[in-house]
């Protein structure tokens, strides 16, 4: 286990900042790559190549899947197709304030410009398969693999991503704009870009504190401890 850096005590477990874990995992890097990842808003206008996103949607479809119904779907918007985007979740922001009114116009703005912040997202969605075994949050697990792996393999690519959410993911009429059916489900909007600036620092709480083993006849120390 790494020395942690700092100690926060703003949850009912502490949670502990470490350092970048490449250092500790050199073993293995995919174990780097999950502890480096980190979500990055800032990134710079250049877009990525269409051969590297293509390499990260590859990445997402070997998620796991039950009963290999391989649930997610892919929008990968660049361009004027996130200004499109924009228009169509600045109005359904502004539709939940009276017509014509200030809030109404306040709100649009500033959903409308929402998909501009980086030059590739991809909005990413399940249609759930619907069939006697297939359970149907099971379909949204297997697409929050593959949003993971999909992060992993940015990473691993250098570029920043940040897995976005809010009310646009569950609006209809963003469902539609997608070309998506009315049962699927949006699970977010992967925002990706070259990194502007260093990665932030994050805190997790660490496992032992959120784990009980049972079975165990040890008590986990290492030889040593
Ligand atoms: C389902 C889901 C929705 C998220 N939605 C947002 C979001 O709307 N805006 C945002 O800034 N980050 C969002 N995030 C990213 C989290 O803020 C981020 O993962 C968390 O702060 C931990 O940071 P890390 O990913 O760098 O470890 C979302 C993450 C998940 C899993």
């Amino acid at each position: 286990m790494g020395t942690p850096a700092a100690v926060a005590s703003t949850t009912h477990v502490a949670t502990v900042a470490v350092a970048p874990a490449s250092a500790e995992h050199p073993q293995h890097p995919v174990l780097a790559a999950i502890r480096d990842r980190r979500s990055i808003g800032r990134v710079r206008p250049e877009r990525p190549d269409r051969a590297t996103i293509a390499r990260l949607l590859e990445a997402a479809t070997w998620a796991p899947n039950h009963r290999l119904t391989q649930p997610w779907r892919f929008v990968v918007l660049a361009g004027e197709a996130r200004n499109a985007l924009g228009e169509t979740i600045g109005r359904a922001q502004a539709a939940r304030h009276p017509e014509g009114s200030e809030d109404a116009a306040v709100a649009y703005a500033k959903a409308a410009g929402k998909p501009l912040r980086a030059p590739v997202v991809i909005a990413v969605a399940v249609e759930p398969t619907v069939a006697p075994k297939v359970v149907e949050i099971e379909e949204v697990t297997a697409g929050a693999a593959a949003i993971q792996n999909l992060l992993l393999a940015a990473h691993a690519e250098g570029l920043a991503a940040i897995w976005r959410t809010g009310d646009p993911c569950y609006d209809p009429a963003v469902k539609a704009h997608l070309g998506l059916p009315e049962g699927a489900f949006v699970l977010g909007f992967v925002y990706l870009g070259y990194p502007d600036g260093a990665p932030p620092t994050r805190e997790r709480i660490p496992a032992p504190a959120l784990t009980r083993w049972l079975g165990w006849d040890d008590d986990g120390a290492q030889p040593g401890e």
